[in-house]
C-alpha cells in the first residue's frame, strides 16, 4: 500500500493507524524481532530484509501497514490483507515494550476493524501461532477461534459493532 491514509479514534483512547513509511522501517523490524516467537517467521529480520520486505509491500494495493500512535508516540503496529476472495486478515500486532496493558491495541484494532469493515469487507479474521497468549487479546477484541490449522488457530471477528 503506497497510498497515505491516517484513521483516528472517535473515542478515547484516542489512538490513531498512520500509515507505515519508510522512517518507521527499523522501529518496525526492531518490534518484530523482540517478538519472533509469536510469529509464523522465527528468523531474524535484518535490515537488507526489511528494505525489501518494504519495497515489495509498496507493490501491493491490497496490504496496509499502520503504525499505533498515542499522544504523539509511537505505541505499535498492526496490518491487515485483504484476500482474492474476499476477506481480510489482521497480522503483524504488536505493542511497543511499555504501552502494552494499557487497552490502546484493543481501541486500535477496533479502529482498523471498522474501517475494514465499512470500506472493504465485514469478513475479518487472523492466525494465531497454538501457544502464543495473544490469542486472549484477540478474544477480547471480540474474535473467535472457529478452526485448528494444525500449528495455529484460525479466528475470525464475530461482531463489528461499529458498523
Ligand atoms: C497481543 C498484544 C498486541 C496485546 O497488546 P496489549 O497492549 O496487551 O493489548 P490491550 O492492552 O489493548 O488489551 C486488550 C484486552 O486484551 C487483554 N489481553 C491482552 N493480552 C492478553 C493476554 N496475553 N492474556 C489475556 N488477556 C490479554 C487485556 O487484558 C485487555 O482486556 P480488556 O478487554 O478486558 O480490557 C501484545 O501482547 C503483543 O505485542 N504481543 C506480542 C506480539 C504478538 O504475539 N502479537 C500477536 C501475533 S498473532
Amino acid at each position: 500500500m503506497n497510498l497515505p491514509l491516517t484513521l483516528v479514534s472517535p473515542v478515547e483512547p484516542r489512538v490513531t493507524l498512520r500509515a507505515a513509511g519508510a522512517g518507521d522501517l527499523e522501529q518496525l523490524r526492531a518490534w518484530k524481532n523482540a517478538n519472533k516467537k509469536g510469529f509464523f517467521f522465527r528468523g531474524e529480520i535484518t535490515p537488507q530484509m526489511q528494505k525489501a520486505w518494504f519495497a515489495s509491500y509498496l507493490l501491493r494495493p491490497e496490504d496496509f501497514m499502520f503504525v499505533v500512535e498515542h499522544e504523539g508516540r509511537k505505541v505499535g503496529c498492526m496490518g491487515f490483507r485483504l484476500q482474492k476472495d474476499g476477506p481480510a486478515d489482521v497480522y503483524n500486532i504488536i505493542a511497543a515494550p511499555g504501552d502494552a496493558g494499557k487497552g490502546l491495541m484493543k481501541a486500535a484494532m477496533a479502529l482498523m476493524c471498522a474501517h475494514i469493515a465499512s470500506r472493504h469487507t465485514k469478513d475479518i479474521g487472523c492466525l494465531v501461532v497454538k501457544g502464543n497468549p495473544a490469542v486472549a487479546f484477540y478474544e477480547h477484541c471480540g474474535f473467535k477461534i472457529i478452526a485448528d490449522g494444525g500449528d495455529h488457530h484460525v479466528l475470525k471477528l464475530m461482531a463489528n459493532k461499529k458498523t
